[in-house]
Parts: structure tokens; sequence; C-alpha cells
């Protein structure tokens, strides 16, 4: 029987935060920055539900000491945040912006000043817009532009960055942005298309991982996944084989390039078109050794046999279900667990981060006495922490996790409706206010533990909670 009275988790286990650029900068036109894809599908009428943008965002760039010491008075080892391309090389390509460099630069002497270690993604969706308008990921060339803007900023700052993720999450901005037209840039693209561009992606990975062992040779370097957390509905094998169909689709897809040099075949046999043009030496070029892989992990992808039987479907969430404020995500703990022992055992056991898990909840506020109580949020870190450890008891060689996130931010197309931080922010006054999670996470990260009364842990808890594989 587990102890119940603490989670305790190994030495050295990395406790982080995480954010990104255009969801808490603002500042989008100061010191030569240039729009980004993001930028132009704000200004699209229609496309975020608040019909906000990123224009000030958390006005991280201006307030970036004062978060800078929350981060601090956290207690976390790492912080997780992203570089923007538009602010580096402007217009995608040729002039470098050295004040765009210098933001960055103040960022992460700031961090190492303050001992908390830098955690950089050089991509998280935020495309220069002259990019996307030579076709963007569509385009090959874009690869090598990706590389270059890698280069300038790895010249300036490799040196003292730790850890390098190449990109975030891959399979969102591709499917979200060019198939679905959900994300910037709005575009519905075929899977022919959708195929090149994942390929043009991982291309750019490859040439992103040879640019940091050039000029960041010391650093972690490896990439973060969206990967679907697909949970069978039944141990039915009809489900159980679905749901191999549906996580060879979801996430060998991006998986087996990166770490084994080849796409899986069954989703070509399946749909036979969407086969990209693959040049002599590009899977070498992907394949390249990883020192980590990040892993978001918000809520499971339900899936069952298709009525036909030919293939998977989505699955609801079952009625008992505790949801979060994001449609249709749940606050499911065992899915993180799943998630990470598969990935462990299917494609070896690459030392893993958690690089994002939270739980918006859209009704935070500040109490009158300055507080902000987030019960809700306290469930779901908690729980997903307990199955982390879980996941390390039964071999995963899970080396830390970040929450998402830092702060309250633009959350892309739902605009600021949507609250993930553990740290409120005020969208007039700019006030960061600590909520209850962050208390408790500060605890949490200075004694690398919990104790179980925190937690939604109880006798039976472990009973019913168990992970599918
Ligand atoms: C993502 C992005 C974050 C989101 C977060 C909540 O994972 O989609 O990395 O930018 O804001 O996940 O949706």
């Amino acid at each position: 029987m587990p102890d119940l009275k603490r989670f305790q988790f190994p030495d050295g286990f990395l406790w982080g935060v995480a954010t990104a650029s255009y969801q808490i900068e603002g500042a989008t036109e100061a010191d030569g920055r240039k729009p980004s894809i993001w930028d132009t599908f704000c200004a699209t009428p229609g496309k975020i539900s608040d019909a906000s943008s990123g224009k000030d965002a958390c006005r991280h760039y201006e307030k970036w000491e004062e978060d800078l010491d929350l981060i601090q008075w956290l207690g976390v080892g790492s912080y997780r945040f992203s570089i923007a391309w538009p602010r580096i090389v402007p217009e995608g390509t040729g002039a470098v912006n050295q004040k765009g460099l210098d933001f960055y630069e103040r960022l992460v002497d700031g961090l190492l000043k303050r001992g908390i270690k830098p955690n950089a993604t050089l991509y998280h969706w935020d495309l220069p817009q002259p990019l996307e308008d030579r076709g963007g990921w569509r385009n090959r060339d874009t690869a090598k532009h990706y590389a270059d803007y890698a280069a300038v900023v790895l010249k300036r700052l490799g040196s003292r960055l730790p850890m390098i993720a190449t990109h975030n999450e891959p399979q969102v901005f591709v499917h979200c942005g060019y198939r679905d037209g959900a994300h910037a840039p709005g575009a519905r693209e075929n899977e022919k298309v959708l195929a090149e561009m994942v390929h043009h992606v991982l291309l750019s990975h490859g040439l992103g991982m040879q640019a940091i062992r050039a000029y960041a040779p010391k650093a972690e370097a490896g990439i973060v996944l969206a990967p679907a957390p697909v949970w069978p509905e039944t141990d039915d094998p009809k489900d159980l084989a679905a749901s191999e169909l549906h996580w060879e689709d979801a996430n060998d897809w991006w998986a087996l390039p990166l770490l084994k040099g080849k796409y899986p075949e069954g989703p070509w046999q399946r749909r036979g078109k969407d086969i990209p043009t693959i040049l002599e030496g590009d899977m070498a070029l992907i394949n390249q050794t990883m020192d980590f892989l990040g892993l978001n992990y918000y809520s499971p992808a339900r899936t069952r046999a298709s009525a036909n039987g030919q293939g998977y479907e989505g699955v609801g969430h079952p009625k008992d279900a505790i949801l979060a404020d994001m449609p249709g995500w749940e606050d499911f703990p065992p899915g993180i667990e799943n998630e990470l022992v598969q990935f462990s055992r299917r494609y070896g056991n690459i030392p893993l981060y958690i690089t994002e898990n939270g739980i918006s909840v859209k009704s935070d506020h500040v109490e009158a006495d300055g507080q902000v109580h987030d019960p809700r949020r306290l469930h779901y870190l908690s729980g997903h922490l307990i199955h982390c450890r879980r996941a390390i008891e039964r071999g995963v060689n899970l080396k830390g996790y970040f929450v998402w996130s830092l702060m309250d931010n633009f959350e892309w197309g739902h605009g600021y409706t949507q609250r993930f931080g553990i740290i409120h922010v005020d969208y007039q006054t700019f006030k960061r206010s600590p909520k209850d999670s962050a208390h408790w996470y500060r605890q949490a990260a200075m004694s690398n533990g919990f104790e179980a009364e925190d937690t939604p842990v109880n006798e039976g808890y472990f009973a019913k909670a168990q992970a599918r594989v």
C-alpha cells in the first residue's frame, strides 16, 4: 500500500514553472519587434473569443524583473520560457534586432543571478508574418530560416542556457494552425500539405539541434511534444486495438522520426496519400540524439473502436469526470501516468520532463484580503504530481515537472477568459497575486514533495485510479 502520509520525489527532481513569449510579454511593437502570425490572427475579427490579443498580455516585457522575483519566491529550480523569433529576426530572415537579443539576455542573466535554471524554447508558435507570407511551414525553406534564427540566439545566449527545446507542441501548431483553422494563421490545408509541414518542422528541429550542439554544447537539448494521451474506453480487445491506431497516428507520427529515424508505416497504409517528400539525409537529420523529451499533459484522449470496426473514435468524458474550464478537458491524473509509462516503454527510457501540466479555472479572482482561493487547481496539481511519482516508481525516467502556468496569460483562441496561472494577473492593473496553489507549489518545490493531507488521495483513491498499462 503506498505511503499515504507524504509524497517525496527523487533527489535532483526539477520543479519548474512555464510560460511562452506571445502569451505573457506584450510590447508587440517595442524595440524593433515586428508582427507574428498571432498578431495578424488576433487582428482578424472573430478569431479570438474575447476579441483580445497579446498586445499587452501580462506586460512581462516591462515587468520581467518583478516576475523573476516571483519565480525566485516560488523556490522552483527552473523557469521555462520561449524566445520570440519576431523580436530577434523581425522579418523572419535577414537583419538581426540586437534590442530583441538584449531583452532575453537580461532575462537569462536575471534568472542565473537568482539561481534559477533557464529552460528556453526556441519556437512557441509566434512565426514572423513575412515567412508565413512566403508559405510558412508549408515551405521547406522555413526550416533553414528557423536554423539561422536559432543560431543567432544561441551565439549570444547558448553558453548560458542549460536547457533548450527546439519547438513547443508541433502537433498543436500544425494541426490547430493549418488543419483546423483554430490557431494562427487560421489555414485549412489538406493531408498532403500537412504531411509536408510536419516534415519541414521536424527538419527544422534537426537543424536546430545542430545549432544547439554547435553554440550551446553543454545544454540539455530536446523538443516538447503534446502527445495524445490515448486512454482506451474499456479493456475490450477492440478498444485496445483501436487505441493503438490512435497512438500510431497521433504519437508515433512524431516520436518515431525523432527517436527512431522513421515514420510509422500504418498511417500511410491507412491513408496512403499523405507521404511527405523525404530527401536523402532528412531522416538522419531529424533523428539526432536528444538529451530529453518534454511532454505536455492536460487531459486524456478517450478512445474506442469505431462502430464500423474500421478504426477509432473519440469518446466524451464519463459522467463522473472532474472537469476543467477548458472545453472537454478533465482533471484525470491517471492519464499523465499512463502517458509517461507508454512513452518510456515504447520509445526507450529517454529522460522525460513534464514541461506543461495545469488546469484552467475561469473564475479565479482576488478576494478582499488579497488572497486567491483555487481549490480545483490544488486538486489537479497534487493529483497529477502523485501520478508522476507513481510513474517514477514504475521505472519512468522522469526528471522534472513544470506547471503551466507561472501566471494567468493569453490563452490563444480563448483570449484572457481562461486562467491557468498559479499567480493571478489583473489585466487592468497588471498586478500579480499568488494563488493558494502558488503557496502550495512553493512548499512542494522547496521540500521536493508534499503531504498527502493536501491532496485528493484517500484510502480508496489508489484502488480506483489504476493506470491503463
Ligand atoms: C499548449 C501551449 C500553451 C497553452 C497551454 C494551455 O500546450 O497548448 O504550450 O501555450 O497555453 O497548453 O492550453
